[in-house]
């Protein structure tokens, strides 16, 4: 395991492709009834989780984006499949990083997320209008294409592979296609480390015009990660 310039990345590693389930996502990112239901939501890593599917159900619009979605169902949930079995030896071997309180124990953590990736597994045929395969910083959507945009677990979770000028990027990027927020949790890598260039990453987008809040979520797991970054075009 290496990042582009040789280093062994720390913590949990490679990124992996997880399997959040709905009311994780509905914790992490404190999101409402209204939130799901006012306009069309971009799910930016989608990974395998069911959040899309959930909210379609309840005749809401989801877009998932991840690269990922350009391999074949057969060959993709296998991957997806083992990267949360990874996942969840990752929480077995570092108790001191994670608090119980969402999960029960780390039985219950794989459970839930397994069933999230079933969900997800059920309602994805391969790339479409739901499950669109891109990589931010490029997203191939015009200005404005989705109300809200919600990324979870890239950003800051992996800062030996996406650098300050990624992360910044990728900011911008989720700003032009989200007419009026973005959110993004958690705020912590997979040491529990915050990057160091945080507060100059939100100086260099109030220079672009952009409000940053940090907002507490009720959702804990990763021990102290219990805030989300929300941005808004001022
Ligand atoms: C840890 S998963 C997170 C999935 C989901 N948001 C969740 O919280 O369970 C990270 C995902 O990021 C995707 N990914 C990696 N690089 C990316 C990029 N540049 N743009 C968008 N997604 C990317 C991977 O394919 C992987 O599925």
């Amino acid at each position: 395991m290496s990042t582009t310039d040789g280093r062994t990345p720390r913590g949990l590693g490679d990124i992996i492709t997880t399997a959040r389930p709905f009311d994780e996502y509905v914790a992490m990112f404190g999101l409402t009834e209204a939130d799901l239901l006012a306009g069309p939501i971009l799910d930016c890593p989608g990974g395998a989780g069911d959040f899309g599917e959930v909210v379609r159900a309840m005749g809401g619009t989801v877009i998932g984006v991840d690269p990922v979605y350009a391999t074949p169902p057969e060959e993709f949930l296998p991957v997806a499949r083992r990267d949360t079995h990874t996942g969840n030896r990752y929480v077995i071997e570092n108790p001191h990083l994670y608090v119980l309180g969402f999960f029960d124990d780390t039985d219950d953590h794989l459970a839930r997320r397994l069933a999230g990736l079933e969900r997800f597994a059920a309602g994805f045929a391969g790339p479409g209008p739901f499950h669109v395969p891109a990589r931010l910083p490029d997203l191939p959507f015009p200005d404005g294409h989705v109300r809200l945009a919600l990324s979870a677990h890239l950003m800051f979770t992996y800062p030996d592979h996406l650098d300050r000028d990624d992360h910044l990027a990728c900011l911008r990027e989720l700003l032009r296609v989200a007419s009026e927020e973005v959110r993004v949790f958690p705020l912590l890598d997979t040491t529990l480390q915050r990057v160091p260039y945080f507060d100059d990453l939100l100086a260099t987008l109030a220079a672009d015009g952009v409000r940053a809040e940090v907002r507490g979520v009720p959702y804990e797991w990763q021990r102290g990660a219990d805030r989300m970054l929300v941005l808004r075009r001022a």
